[in-house]
């Protein structure tokens, strides 16, 4: 698979405080990464770095194999902290990032992604006027109406209560079938993960590096009972140091992390 996302080896201090502590990792073309990584550790920092909106100290991220050394119009993030317009409404939220003169095809397109994540009838509500679930949703359209190459999630779901979380989870997965993207997620929520993504990198504490690397071969619609991927959640919670009794029982957790380390 060619890299389109490859992070070679970022390291980053703020003044004495080391964050990322040599982080490697390529992200092929429509592949969806999901990095999950104890409150703290780097997760943010990191994604602001392979956004372009940080410098690392050393070692570089490329797109395409150009280095990236501010945002690329490529790629759109959707941040922890919302970033939608109050004083715009739904559609011209939308249309804002859009380029071109033609004012109706801009308004048909966001008229058309405001469809997509189920805002239809809302397109002229002013924000203050929407739920905390459907302002996520618009920001999410306001990502994806520009059809960027590559989506930055940074916990983009966390805000929301755990049955818009769920929902949104099947809006995001619906998307990316109707439209190939290729997505860098970053959450604490290991079964969000779990769900989503088609591989899964695990960050040790601050200074934060890949303690390990899970690959999700499920097809979708997945279901998180199955003793697989339970059992993928175990593995994945034994390397965060939550599971106790299974740390335990096998070993220091980077002796397990070796086996468990895939080659991509
Ligand atoms: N601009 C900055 N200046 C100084 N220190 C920073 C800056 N940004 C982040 N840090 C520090 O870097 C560390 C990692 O922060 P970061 O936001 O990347 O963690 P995170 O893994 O995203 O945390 P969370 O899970 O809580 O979102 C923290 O100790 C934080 O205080
Ligand atoms: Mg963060």
């Amino acid at each position: 698979m060619d890299a389109k996302v490859a992070v070679n080896n970022i390291r980053k201090k703020f003044k004495e405080l080391p964050v990322v502590d040599g982080v490697d990792f390529q992200i092929g073309d429509g592949e969806f990464v999901a990095i999950v990584g104890p409150s703290g550790c780097g997760k943010s920092t990191l994604m602001k770095i392979v956004a372009g909106f940080e410098q690392p100290d050393a070692g570089d991220v490329r797109i395409d194999g150009e280095r990236v050394t501010r945002p690329s119009p490529k790629g759109i993030v959707i941040s922890q902290h919302g970033s939608v317009f109050p004083w715009l409404t739904v559609q011209q939220n939308l249309m804002f990032g859009l380029t071109g003169d033609n004012h109706g095809d801009k308004a048909a397109l966001a008229d058309h992604y405001a469809a997509m994540v189920g805002l239809k009838g809302f397109e002229n509500a002013y924000p203050h006027q929407l739920s905390g679930g459907m302002l996520k949703r618009v920001e999410i359209a306001r990502a994806l109406v520009v059809k960027p190459e590559i989506l930055y999630m940074d916990e983009p779901f966390s805000a929301l209560d755990a049955l818009m979380n769920l929902k949104m989870r099947n809006e995001l997965l619906r998307v990316l079938t109707e439209e190939r993207h290729t997505v860098l997620l970053i959450t604490h929520d290991v079964e969000e993960a779990i769900y989503l993504a088609d591989r899964i990198l695990v960050l040790s504490p601050r200074p934060t590096r890949i303690q390990a690397s899970f690959r999700v071969e499920q097809p979708h619609p997945r279901k998180l009972s199955s003793p697989v991927l339970q059992q993928l959640k175990e593995d994945i919670l034994v390397q965060l140091g939550v599971n106790n009794d299974e740390s335990s029982r096998q070993g220091p957790i980077d002796q397990r992390a070796e086996g468990l380390v895939d080659a991509g």
